[in-house]
């Protein structure tokens, strides 16, 4: 007979899933309620407005999609675009190359504007792409994973505002751990996760989608091209703003995740989000700090790293597999790159509950000793 399930403890600080609060696991234990229960419809209403102080926007379309991040943002890409539309996408790494390709699969004619990877986009380059042929929508990512860049979006979301089109953003990795202000930036649509600094298990992809892009929406010319991912379906489950419809079923959605996703929230606001970003900000000027003391450095530039997401040279002679392997067997588990970065850095997060001192020291100890340094 097979045994029951006994996962080890690792501590876990690659680029996500983080480890979840404690008191987000054990709300997603509590008992099940069903998908259209009066209990869980007022579980829907206060994740959405915890989410949208969570986004800082007033935008009624803000739910988490049930999928991983990818598919919110897959949900944001089918909804907005239609087939033939211009897409400028900003591509600063692994993650901004995805956009691309999600913006492909949606039909679009994509104009990639590349920076190499480590660097970010001056917001100049995103003007002349627009000076040079209007586009319907402009898509970013915030924190890019794989280089532990920070791409700064407000004077962008000004100039993309300015040109008419739709600013999408992938704040997959900095929502929860930096400050990302969907209103203030004119951001009109923004998707994450839950499992990195939110502190909850993967399994959602919370959405933000303002009003401009709902428009665009309402006046496509073909149907979005998912029936699971149409907004306009979904929120009829979700709830309209105006009311009209009735609340209908859509598809049974994740409840447990959803409760998860309701306490990581709670959880974010009781901290406060000014706090939240200084802790995660500590954490890494700390790690960056005990980093230096045993010879290791940061592979990004100073000038735009992220707080949440440390990518980190691998120093010459050292193999990169082994020491990932070693770190492992200590319980703890960090990343290796991506493409270009393969084998030249690692990749470790500090996020949500793991972006505090007592981690950053046992992280940083173990590392010297499995490196003798
Ligand atoms: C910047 C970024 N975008 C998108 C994704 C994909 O998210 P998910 O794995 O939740 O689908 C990730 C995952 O690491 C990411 O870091």
């Amino acid at each position: 007979m097979r045994a029951p399930l006994d996962p080890p403890e690792i501590l876990l600080l690659g680029p996500g899933p983080s480890n979840p609060h404690p008191e987000v696991s054990a709300a997603m234990a509590a008992p099940l309620v069903s998908h259209l229960d009066p209990f869980f419809i007022t579980v829907m209403e206060e994740t959405m407005t915890d989410l949208r102080a969570l986004f800082r926007t007033m935008n009624h379309h803000t739910v988490p999609i049930s999928s991983t991040g990818t598919g919110g943002l897959e949900t944001i890409m089918f909804n907005l675009v239609e087939p033939g539309d211009e897409v400028v996408v900003g591509v600063i790494g692994h993650f901004g190359q995805r956009l691309a390709e999600l913006a492909h699969a949606a039909g679009a004619v994509v104009r990639p504007v590349e920076a190499q990877w480590g660097e970010v986009l001056d917001p100049g380059r995103i003007a002349t792409e627009l000076e040079r042929r209007p586009a319907k929508l402009v898509a970013l990512v915030h924190a890019e994973t794989s280089t532990g860049a920070a791409q700064p979006l407000s004077d962008i979301g000004r100039i993309v505002r300015d040109s008419g089109a739709l600013l999408m953003v992938d704040a997959v990795t900095s929502l929860g751990g930096m400050d990302l202000d969907v209103d203030g930036w004119n951001i009109d649509a923004a998707g994450s996760c839950t499992q990195k600094c939110l502190g909850a298990p993967p399994g959602l992809g919370p959405i933000t989608v303002g009003p401009r892009a709902i428009e665009a929406l309402h006046h496509r010319k073909t149907p979005v091209a998912s029936w699971y991912f149409d907004l306009n379906r979904l929120f009829q489950y979700w709830g309209d703003e105006d009311g009209t419809r009735t609340r209908a079923f859509h598809h049974t959605a994740p409840v447990a995740n959803i409760y998860g996703l309701r306490e990581a929230l709670r959880l974010i606001h009781a901290e406060g989000l000014e706090d939240r970003f200084r802790r995660h900000r500590d954490a890494h000027e700390l790690f960056v700090r005990r980093l230096d003391d045993i010879g290791l450095s940061l592979f990004t530039p100073e000038s735009h790293r992220l707080p949440m997401l440390n990518v980190v040279t691998i120093p010459d002679g050292v193999e990169d597999a082994a020491v990932r392997a070693d770190m492992r067997d200590r319980g703890i588990e960090i990343s290796g790159g991506f493409g270009p970065l393969a084998g030249k850095v690692w990749r470790i997060g500090l996020m949500g509950a793991n972006a505090n001192p007592t981690v950053v020291n046992r992280l940083v100890t173990n590392l010297a000793e499995v490196l003798g340094r």
